[in-house]
């Protein structure tokens, strides 16, 4: 019997605002936990399989951004549905063919326990590879983001390093980011929540007023 209806899938899924699914998993770093994050952002993502094009190009990419996500306290943490000693040789084939070590763990979840927890797959494009999620999660084991993108394209590391500079900035700040916002940029100021507050933010000395419900404030 299938195990998913692809018409109309029966997955659980987890949404931003929920608490992250706690998960004990075994890494090519040795077994991991989502305690083992506590106090720090961790950016869990998934790949379709070790060994194919797009998911080479990604992990060269991630290793990439990944000193500037440390520096935001983020850690990440890749996942497949391949073994331990796949992501080895997998790794070691990486860092040989593009002089890139890599250097965080990936969740080997052969039994999809993981990945059924976190509605990684996507049954009606594949049934036994994770697609591409990614998983933003906050220092108190929030999740704060949830990007998917299909097995055929290949993601944006720059957005994902803006999108964990983005929450970071509205966690500190109290603001919101706009369109294509980058590090440096102006922020939005939340809107006002009475008439009363509406009327009096073009007298407010420390915004860019431009109506009463947009705002731009300068947080450098
Ligand atoms: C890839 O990483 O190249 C890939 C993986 C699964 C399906 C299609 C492409």
């Amino acid at each position: 019997m299938a195990q998913f209806d692809t018409e109309v899938s029966q997955v659980t899924m987890p949404r931003i605002g929920d608490r992250a699914p706690y998960f004990e998993a075994p890494t090519n770093h040795g077994n991991i936990s989502l305690k083992d994050y506590k106090g720090k952002w961790l950016v869990l993502f998934s790949h379709p399989s070790d060994f194919t094009p797009v998911c080479t190009t990604e992990f060269v990419g991630f290793q990439e951004i990944y000193p500037e996500l440390h520096q935001l306290n983020t850690e990440l943490l890749g996942l497949s549905v391949d073994s331990v000693n796949s992501h080895i040789a997998w790794i070691r084939s990486i860092e040989e063919n593009f002089n890139t070590s890599i250097e965080f763990p990936v969740i080997a979840d052969l039994d999809k326990e993981v990945s059924m927890k976190y509605g990684m797959i996507m049954p009606g494009e594949s049934q036994v590879e994770t697609s591409r999620a990614v998983f933003v999660i906050d220092d108190q084991q929030k999740i704060r983001s949830i990007i998917y993108y299909p097995l055929t394209t290949g993601r944006n590391m720059q957005e994902i390093l803006r999108l964990v500079k983005a929450l970071q900035t509205t966690d500190e700040h109290g603001v919101s980011t706009p369109a294509n916002w980058q590090e440096g940029d102006k922020a939005v100021v939340s809107p006002p929540k009475s008439q009363e507050e509406a009327a009096k933010r073009s007298e407010q000395e420390d915004i860019d007023y431009i109506d009463w419900y947009i705002s731009k404030k300068d947080i450098t």
